[in-house]
């Protein structure tokens, strides 16, 4: 079978027009915003978007995240009540996404939300994301633009190495500053963390003055497609390793001798900015399995030690 030719577009302000073009005629194109590659579907095409659940291998029961350069452009198609107003007003654009009721009727394909009433959606903090959305002029489905259960991308590379011959087309914008997905955070019934991520949990709940419940600690809240076992390598994980053990490559944060470090002076925020990269370099070597230093259970430290947890889990 033969797939699209997938062209690199450089990432300058006509490369996000061009972008936004193709989205908008209903083509694929990843780009990047501040927290990882995503790759985008105009979301009111229900056949670009089933385009994206087959070039990811993506179960259709997890729903996409829609992205809009604006709150404004969001509420064409979502409710925002007061609290999940005062969370866009206070971190749009931004690592954060909002899972709010859709409006009826929304536009929005049934297989962005997967049926589902509500709708994830973000303003992404990424100048070419925002040129991109801008010029595209509909709300766009995205998720990360990688192969499913695996890596995200953090570079126009990585997405090339699990997409071209998939998608249509590539923004090219670097390397993504924050290298984390968004934290999404639901209102209804009550302000619960979905997934951590970019966004630290402590600034949210400053904003909101109360404390977040967790999604999947026994309030019957879940997150639909947060998979146990997701972010996957090739090589097996060994979590909380003070050292390597035999064949074992070590991956590092602060002051160990290590084959890759994430921050050798301990900074989450650098180490974040690393972690899809160095485990993408590491399972390169095909390594027997990756030993990974213990990272704090701090600010970014909640998201990173989510992603390797889900890393090093028992494939499905
Ligand atoms: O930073 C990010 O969030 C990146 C960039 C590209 O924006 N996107 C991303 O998308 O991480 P993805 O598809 O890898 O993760 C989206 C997750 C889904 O797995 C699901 O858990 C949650 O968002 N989600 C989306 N819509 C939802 C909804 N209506 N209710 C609950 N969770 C939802
Ligand atoms: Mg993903």
């Amino acid at each position: 079978m033969h797939g699209p030719a997938t062209e690199m577009i450089l990432g300058a302000q006509d490369g996000a027009a061009r972008a936004g073009t193709h989205l908008r005629e209903g083509r694929l194109v990843a780009f990047p915003t501040e927290t990882v590659y995503g790759v985008g579907a105009n979301a009111l095409d229900g056949a670009a978007v089933a385009r994206i659940f087959e070039a990811k291998g993506r179960p259709r029961f997890n729903p996409l995240i829609v992205h809009v350069p604006t709150l404004e452009a969001a509420q064409r198609f979502a409710t925002f009540g007061q609290a999940a107003r005062r969370l866009a007003d206070a971190f749009w654009p931004g690592a954060l996404t909002l899972v709010v009721p859709l409006r009826d009727p929304s536009g929005i394909s049934e297989l962005v939300t997967a049926g589902l009433p509500t709708v994830g959606v973000r303003v992404p903090d990424h100048p070419l994301a925002r040129a991109m959305l801008e010029a595209a002029d509909v709300p766009v489905a995205a998720p990360s633009a990688n192969r499913s259960g695996r890596i995200s991308p953090t570079r126009a590379e990585h997405v090339g190495a699990d997409m071209t011959g998939r998608i249509d087309a590539i923004l090219d914008g670097g390397a993504c500053p924050l290298g984390l997905e968004s934290t999404i955070v639901t209102l209804d019934p009550v302000p619960t963390l979905l997934r951590p991520g970019g966004l630290p949990l402590d600034a949210i709940e400053a904003c909101l003055g109360e404390k977040l419940r967790v999604a999947g600690t026994g309030d019957g809240i879940t997150a639909p497609g947060q998979m146990a076992s997701h972010y996957a390598p090739d090589a097996r994980l060994r979590l909380n390793a003070e050292a390597a053990q035999g064949t074992e490559v070590l991956l590092g944060f602060g002051a160990v001798k290590a084959d890759l470090n994430l921050s050798p002076g301990g900074d989450l925020r650098e180490a974040a900015a690393n972690l899809f990269a160095h485990l993408r370099t590491l399972d390169a070597k095909a390594p027997e399995a990756i030993a990974v230093s213990p990272i704090p259970m701090i600010g970014l430290g909640l998201a990173i030690n989510d992603r390797l947890a889900r890393a090093a889990a028992p494939r499905g």
